[in-house]
């Protein structure tokens, strides 16, 4: 039996993508298991839908630390203790501090709702919606201190069609967000897209 790569899914929200992992992760040659889902907010719909799936999960409130830092170290307990070795971020709305990214640097990976570079930040659809652009999408890529800017794994394209609002773009863009999220997990954890000198590189082979 082959030794599966202990993932852990950071969440602050409904966790969808997070299902979109545990979903691709229940299937018995998958090269992550998802050993930990962890909220910075004790209400996130995730927490519920992972412990549904028999997930172990913790609760790491923000509100309960005096500062970021006390923050991160609690988070970074946590991970530790679980015997974590990838970081999934999956909706988790904390800036992380450079000492927190570095710790798990080429160990951590984020979705975002854009084509990155274009559309840093938050409210990537209406962001892409008053530039007019003709094609949106979503990024998967290492996590690096500065915000957004990590190396690439994987992106996908929609279409932006006339007369789409924020609603019907992001969930066009969440179809894509879902099949590529598990594919660049499965590149990472098996070693096959690592980060090398600032850069996403694949192993071929
Ligand atoms: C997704 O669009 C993700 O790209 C962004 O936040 C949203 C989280 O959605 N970072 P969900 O909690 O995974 O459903």
């Amino acid at each position: 039996m082959s030794v599966r790569t202990r993932t852990a899914i950071l969440i602050s929200g409904r966790g969808s993508n997070m299902a979109s992992l545990l979903g691709a992760a229940s299937a018995p040659d998958y090269p992550a298991e998802i050993s930990l889902v962890l909220s910075n907010r004790p209400d996130a719909g995730g927490i519920a839908r992972a412990q549904d799936a028999g997930i172990a999960t913790r609760i790491v409130d923000h509100k309960a630390y005096p500062d970021r830092e006390a923050f991160e170290q609690a988070m970074d307990a946590a991970l530790v203790e679980a015997g974590i070795e990838i970081v999934c971020l999956a909706g988790f709305m904390r800036v992380l501090t450079p000492w927190f990214v570095r710790r798990w640097e080429g160990r951590m990976i984020n979705i975002h709702p854009s084509i990155l570079p274009l559309f840093r930040g938050t409210q990537t659809h209406r962001q892409a919606l008053e530039a007019g652009v003709r094609v949106h999408g979503c990024t998967v890529h290492f996590v690096v201190p500065e915000l957004d800017a990590g190396p690439i794994i994987a992106q996908a394209c929609v279409p932006v069609y006339p007369g789409d609002d924020e609603a019907a773009l992001a969930a066009r863009v969440l179809v894509e967000e879902h099949r590529i999220y598990p594919q660049a997990l499965a590149e990472v954890a098996s070693g096959q897209a690592l980060l090398r000198d600032g850069r996403c590189v694949f192993r071929t082979g």
